[in-house]
């Protein structure tokens, strides 16, 4: 069992920084791309078998340090009574968007080991392969409200703000149910075999920090101290766009910070002090030449080197059009330049 990912996350002694990519089962891989061309996305998320096959894909393939379940984060907000669409080259759709009271009281919080129970069986079928660390996830509950209420992705998140800022009551007990049902569900996976839980927040870095504050961190808080209280393993958070949240995302509780690329690795560890940070090469590097990645790489890990603790990672999901063959040179890479 190669445990580099999970000591990483411990602040333990390690024998090369541990590296994985968000998003890195996926699009990019043609070994994805041949699953998926039988499937609708949907069908691929509810099909353990065939979960198990895609998340084991970069880690045979490019020698990744962890494996991420293959899911989404809306999975468990479908569970919630939300009827979700995926359609080809549109991203996620929720027709029924969530926008009054009625709509919110609609919302069910549902038993993760029944509702997602195809989550739970590709955790445990997946724990019985694997050698190295499993990490489960899920939305955080801001940017699991986000689609809820836009129907899908936005680029202004006119809707979210509106409702922020004109019926901030009926907001917060939309927060409170996706925060429940997050909870339950992290503890779910958790029990079925997750060795560290990450909580995605895609969409922290469109609010002002006075809002992240309030309407936003205080339910990520609650989601982690919960966890903590009933699990000992590593829980890592992550606020895309977040440099400007960072202070705040230290406070969220969480033992290892995620970093997207807009901020310099070594100032960040500063910051984070007596915690693992994770991160933060720009997705969109992976496709310099082969000698400039290396540079790029070996100033993030210069960067990291008084760090807690350090697992390297891209600083957003890997782009669907990256050669699998650069993300391979970067893992590579990552693995020479940090061996001790
Ligand atoms: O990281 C992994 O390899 C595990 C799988 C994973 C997926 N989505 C698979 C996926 C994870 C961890 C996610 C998280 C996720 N999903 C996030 C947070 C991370 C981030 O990127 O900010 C968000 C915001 C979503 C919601 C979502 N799912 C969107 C916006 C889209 C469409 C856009 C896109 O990238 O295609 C998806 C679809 C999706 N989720 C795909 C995959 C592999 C592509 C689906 C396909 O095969 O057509």
């Amino acid at each position: 069992m190669n445990d580099t990912f999970l000591r990483a996350c411990r602040g333990e002694k390690t024998d090369y920084t541990p590296i994985w990519m968000m998003r890195q089962a996926g699009r990019y891989l043609p070994e994805y791309q041949k699953v998926r061309g039988n499937v609708t996305f949907l069908e691929l998320c509810k099909s353990p078998e065939l979960c198990v096959e895609v998340t084991l894909q970069p880690v045979d393939l490019l020698n990744m340090d962890a494996a991420i379940l293959f899911s989404d984060i809306l999975i468990p907000i479908e569970a919630m009574g939300a009827r979700l669409e995926f359609h080809e080259g549109h991203g996620p759709t929720f027709p029924e968007k969530v926008r009054s009271q009625a709509d919110v009281d609609r919302l069910i919080v549902p038993e993760p080991d029944e509702a997602t129970d195809f989550v739970m069986e590709t955790i445990r079928l997946l724990r019985s392969e694997l050698k190295v660390p499993l990490i489960g996830f899920a939305g955080a509950p801001f940017t699991c409200a986000t689609y809820l209420i836009e129907g899908g992705s936005s680029k202004v998140f006119w809707e979210t703000k509106k409702m922020m800022f004109t019926q901030p009551i009926l907001f917060h007990k939309l927060m409170d149910k996706i925060t429940q049902c997050t909870i339950l569900y992290l503890l779910a996976q958790a029990r079925a075999g997750a060795q560290a839980l990450q909580i995605f927040d895609s969409w922290a870095g469109i609010l002002a920090p006075c809002d992240f504050e309030h309407f936003a961190l205080p339910y990520v808080q609650r989601i982690i101290f919960k966890l903590q209280e009933e699990t000992d393993i590593p829980i890592i958070y992550f606020a895309n766009n977040g440099a400007t949240l960072l202070d705040m995302s230290i406070s969220s509780g969480a033992d290892v910070i995620g970093l997207d690329w807009r901020i310099n690795i070594g100032e960040a560890v500063r910051r984070v002090g007596q915690k693992a940070v994770q991160g933060n090469l720009d997705p969109f590097a992976l496709m310099l030449p082969k000698e400039e990645l290396r540079e790029r790489i070996k100033g993030i890990l210069d960067g990291a080197e008084g760090a807690f603790g350090h697992i390297f990672n891209l600083g957003h999901g890997i782009h669907q059009f990256t050669p699998p063959e650069q993300a391979r040179c970067a893992v590579e890479a990552v693995h020479e330049l940090s061996s001790r």
